[in-house]
């Protein structure tokens, strides 16, 4: 292969120590979802741009600049696609399209899988990226925040991280916003010599975002904005109070930061995300989320209310990595079926085809070579046992050697799946 052919940059093969990892936290989500009442279902990869477009916001980030739009190179369908960068638009998207409304309220739904965004790579932020993705759609709150929120931070201990701190802000509706905007805008005009020429755009196009910028030049100017937890409707106050009346009756701690604003133009009311104490630059939220009361209806469906979250799992196995908890060794057979005769490959196959119908996980040394080296394969591969054959094949039995022991006893062919299930290291 030339030297240039390689993975697309952003993205990367999950080999298979890493696929394990994601796997086990895959089942962790499903199983967890499944005890919270969520149901597990699939949107495509791709959409209508759109739909994106609409739904998180023509001048945020993901749109406005990491959007991969994709384009048909023939046919008749011209429609303009986009690889979904998250998965609430998509899932809103079918919730509208399969009647989901005239199911018993809130519906909750949940999806894991990859998620696409142009973005400059760097260490946690990838092109395709996996996340877990939790909806609930048709109930107003504030309750179902708290066990949403409780949920979140159930998994990252559930995978075995403990230092996961939840962030927890309201950003109002449309109701209290404009009027925080505003103050806000006013705010930032009063200062805008301090201001970064990114920041100057952003305060056109989407003031809020500026309250998170992570420029140094920022961090006095939003010291001294006004917090939009001060300027909360009456309702919005009335529900975020509800929030954290929930957290607390069921010991959730959380941390209130009034910066905290999200990304995406679809969010109101609470906003949450999740980091390890102590690392909370911006490419290092393990996963975050929150109310979009007004999306179900931003496309096209009924006035529906919603909230829901996304980890992601690239995140969770790097910080898995880091406490080293994140590899589990996984793959390594029970046992492998050598010989003596090199050339038997056909009896060496059956044997093990025979144990794999017993459902154990087993190879076959399928080369052609010695015995010794055969077992050296073996060893070096994990193997906790070799099945071994020889001579005493004529009268129905193997030698079984223990390869973690060295012990070596001859056992009956027919007796080898019930012993082996028995042996299997737990
Ligand atoms: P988000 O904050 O854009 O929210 O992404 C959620 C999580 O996905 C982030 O906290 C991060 O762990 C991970 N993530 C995002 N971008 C990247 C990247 N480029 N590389 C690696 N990991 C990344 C959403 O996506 C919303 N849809 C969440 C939501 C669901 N809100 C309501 N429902």
């Amino acid at each position: 292969m030339p030297p240039s052919l390689r993975a697309p940059r952003g993205t990367r093969d999950l080999l298979p120590d890493e696929r394990a990892a994601f796997a086990r936290l895959e089942r962790t989500a499903l199983e967890l979802a499944a005890r919270y009442g969520y149901r597990v279902m699939e949107t495509p990869l791709f959409e209508q741009a759109a739909l994106f477009e609409r739904g998180i916001g023509a001048v945020t980030d993901v749109v406005e600049k990491e959007l991969f739009r994709v384009l048909p190179s023939r046919g008749e369908e011209r429609e303009a696609w986009a690889l979904r960068p998250e998965a609430t638009a998509g899932v809103c998207r079918a919730y509208i399209e399969h009647g989901m409304q005239t199911l018993p309220q809130p519906v909750r739904l949940s999806l894991t899988g990859p998620m696409f965004r142009y973005d400059r790579p760097q260490a946690g932020r990838y092109r395709q990226f996996w996340q877990w993705d939790v909806e609930a759609i048709g109930d107003a709150g504030p309750a179902i925040d708290a066990e949403l929120v409780e949920l979140g931070a159930r998994f990252y201990r559930d995978a075995g991280l403990t230092d996961v701190e939840i962030v927890l802000n309201s950003i109002g509706d449309p109701a209290c916003r404009p009027a925080y905007l505003a103050r806000l805008v006013a705010h930032y005009r009063a200062h805008l010599v301090r201001l970064p020429e990114l920041e100057r755009r952003r305060l056109e196009t989407n003031p809020l975002r500026l309250l998170d910028s992570r420029d140094p030049a920022m961090t006095e100017v939003n010291e001294g904005a006004p917090r939009i937890t001060d300027h909360l409707c009456a309702a919005c106050g009335e529900h975020f109070a509800g929030v954290r009346a929930h957290l607390d009756a069921m010991g959730v701690a959380y941390r209130l930061e009034p910066g905290l604003v999200r990304g995406l133009d679809y969010y109101t009311r609470t906003a949450f995300e999740f980091y390890r104490r102590g690392a909370e630059g911006q490419q290092q939220a393990l996963g975050g989320g929150g109310r979009y009361d007004g999306l179900v209806e931003l496309l096209g469906g009924k006035p529906t209310p919603g909230i829901g979250f996304a980890l992601g799992l690239d995140r969770v196995v790097l910080a898995l990595d880091a406490t080293g908890g994140g590899r589990p060794a996984e793959g390594a057979p029970v046992a492998v079926v050598v010989g003596a005769d090199p050339a038997d490959t056909v009896g060496r196959l059956r044997v093990a085809t025979g144990l794999r119908d017993a459902g154990l996980p087993v190879r076959a040394d399928l080369s052609v070579r010695k015995l010794g080296r055969q077992l050296e394969a073996a060893v070096r591969e994990g193997a906790q046992f070799a099945v071994i054959l020889g001579d005493e094949l004529a009268t129905g039995d193997v030698q079984l050697r223990d390869l973690d022991g060295g012990s070596q006893k001859p056992v009956p062919l027919v007796d080898l799946p019930a012993l082996l299930r028995r042996k299997v290291r737990s």
